[in-house]
Formats: C-alpha cells, sequence, structure tokens
C-alpha cells in the first residue's frame, strides 16, 4: 500500500494528521519530518494491517508506537503508563517559570509513571536531585528507560511505593504530582482508547480527591520551610482541591490551561 492510501484510510479511525503522520514514521522507521516527503513510497502490508488491527481495538497511538511527545522531548511508553498530555505541560511551565533559575533543588514527583514530568524537569533545572516516586514496579522500569534514554545518571532516586501509605524521611524543596482523579462514575464515561491505559493510573476514590487529601496532609513532613507543591488536577477540582489546601492551613493558586480549564493548584504554607 503507498504511504498516501494508508494516510487516508487512518483517517476513517478520525484521528488528527499528527496522528497517521506518527504511524507512518513508526511503520517506516523514518523522522517524522522525513515522513512528509514519502507520500507515495510503499509501506510494508503485513505492518499496516497490524496497526490497522490495534487501531480496531481501540489501542492507543502512543501505545502501538511506543512513544510519546512531551516539552519537546520523545517519552518511551507502554501500557504500563499514562500517555503523557499536553495538558501536563502546564505544570512544567509554571514550576520552570517560578524555578528554571534556581540551582541544588530537592525535588520529588509523585505519581511519576512514564517520568515524564520529573525527567523533564531535571533537563529544564540544572543540578537539582529528583526522586521519582510511583507504585507500579512496571512504571519506575518505564521511568528508568527514559531516564537512560535522555542519558540521565546522576542526582535521580527511585521509590517504589504507595503514597498514601507513605511517610519520608526526607523533605523536598518541591513536590510534583500528577495523580489519578477521575472518579469511578466518571470512568465510565471516558474513550475506549483512554480505558486501554492502566486504571491505577487514571481512577482515584473520594470522588477522584483521595491523593489530593492524602498528600496535601502530608505537606509538613514532605516539605521543606519553603516548600512548595505542584499538582494537577481535573477541570472541575479547583475548589474542592482549594478547600483541602485551605483545611490544611495551606494557600492555593490555581491555573489555567490553554484551553482555560482549570489545570494546575499551587500550594505553599
Ligand atoms: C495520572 S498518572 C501520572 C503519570 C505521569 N506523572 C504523567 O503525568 O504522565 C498517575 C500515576 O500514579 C501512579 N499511582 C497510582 N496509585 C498510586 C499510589 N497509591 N502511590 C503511588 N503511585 C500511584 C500510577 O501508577 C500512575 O503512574
Amino acid at each position: 500500500m503507498l504511504l498516501y492510501d494508508f494516510l487516508k484510510k487512518v483517517e476513517e479511525f478520525n484521528l488528527p494528521v499528527s496522528f497517521g503522520l506518527d504511524l507512518a514514521s513508526y511503520i517506516l522507521n523514518v523522522s517524522y519530518e522525513d515522513v512528509k516527503s514519502l507520500y507515495y513510497t510503499d509501506i510494508d502490508d503485513n505492518k499496516v494491517e497490524q496497526v490497522f488491527s490495534q487501531l480496531k481495538d481501540h489501542i492507543p497511538v502512543a501505545y502501538i508506537t511506543g512513544r510519546k511527545e512531551f516539552y519537546g522531548r520523545e517519552f518511551l511508553v507502554d501500557e504500563n503508563v499514562l500517555i503523557p498530555r499536553v495538558e501536563t505541560e502546564i505544570l512544567v511551565e509554571e514550576v520552570l517559570k517560578r524555578y528554571k533559575n534556581h540551582g541544588n533543588l530537592d525535588i520529588i514527583d509523585i505519581c511519576s509513571g512514564s517520568g515524564a514530568i520529573g525527567l523533564t524537569i531535571m533537563q529544564e533545572i540544572a543540578n537539582c536531585h529528583m526522586t521519582l516516586l510511583d507504585i507500579s514496579p512496571k512504571a519506575i522500569d518505564i521511568s528508568k528507560k527514559n531516564a537512560e534514554k535522555f542519558n540521565i545518571k546522576n542526582n535521580i532516586e527511585y521509590i517504589c511505593d504507595d503514597i498514601l501509605l507513605y511517610t519520608s524521611d526526607k523533605k523536598y524543596d518541591i513536590v510534583l504530582c500528577n495523580p489519578p482523579y477521575i472518579s469511578f462514575e466518571e470512568y465510565a464515561w471516558l474513550e475506549e482508547e483512554v480505558k486501554k491505559e492502566p486504571v491505577i493510573a487514571l481512577t482515584a476514590g473520594d470522588n477522584g480527591l483521595l491523593f489530593y487529601k492524602n498528600i496535601l496532609s502530608k505537606f509538613p513532613i514532605l516539605c521543606k520551610n519553603s516548600g512548595i507543591m505542584f499538582f494537577e488536577i481535573g477541570a472541575a477540582q479547583a475548589d474542592d482541591v482549594k478547600k483541602i489546601a485551605e483545611n490544611n492551613n495551606l494557600y492555593a493558586e490555581c491555573i489555567k490551561d490553554y484551553s482555560l480549564n482549570d489545570r494546575v493548584i499551587i500550594v505553599h504554607s
């Protein structure tokens, strides 16, 4: 099949053009940019059939290609980690606005998954020490592979543990966290593709608020005196999360994403 015809067929799955090009670059094993000059190249029919069968099974494109771009870098992903979302880049932006030129920061990325947030920050802020914490050993493995891919060898620590039961013996300057925040009721309405992502990466008890309650209550044991927390939140959770912060005698500020949805809550004492 010609690449041109492949891209036409991908359109039938209602995917953005960029996803078709990404799949084509995966099949042809060429860069995303080079695909555009290969429209009339013949591509392997077996690989094409395999990709269409995965798309029919609602496998997300990032799991098919095994990669996803986040903040300008390509992360390895598989079905054991959440696919990094573009909205999460807002959290990274907010951290960099405040800390890009600081040195020697102790930072923890709680619920680190692929490492998208923590490993990005490590490459954007010089000399920080990063801890990645996730309950899933397979997610930790992927984040280690990503660190290796980005040649990050020093100043990184991995903790495989349940944050809900975790009592830290170390305090941090910055806590980063994109926790699972979808309620069990909302989960039922998610698209089939999203349901291919690990359920533990998506859902949280207490109407989606469980992790905010737990982690904010640990502010004094997780944060140094001038410590700060950055959370991603669901679009309808800002008021609830701010209230949880206030109940813990903390101040909270909400930042919107580019679609003007509430997206990040920044908390300090
Ligand atoms: C929404 S994903 C975020 C992944 C990554 N930080 C990102 O932004 O793409 C949430 C992550 O939390 C992890 N997780 C779920 N329950 C947890 C728990 N009790 N303790 C620690 N990590 C947990 C999941 O394994 C998953 O990797």
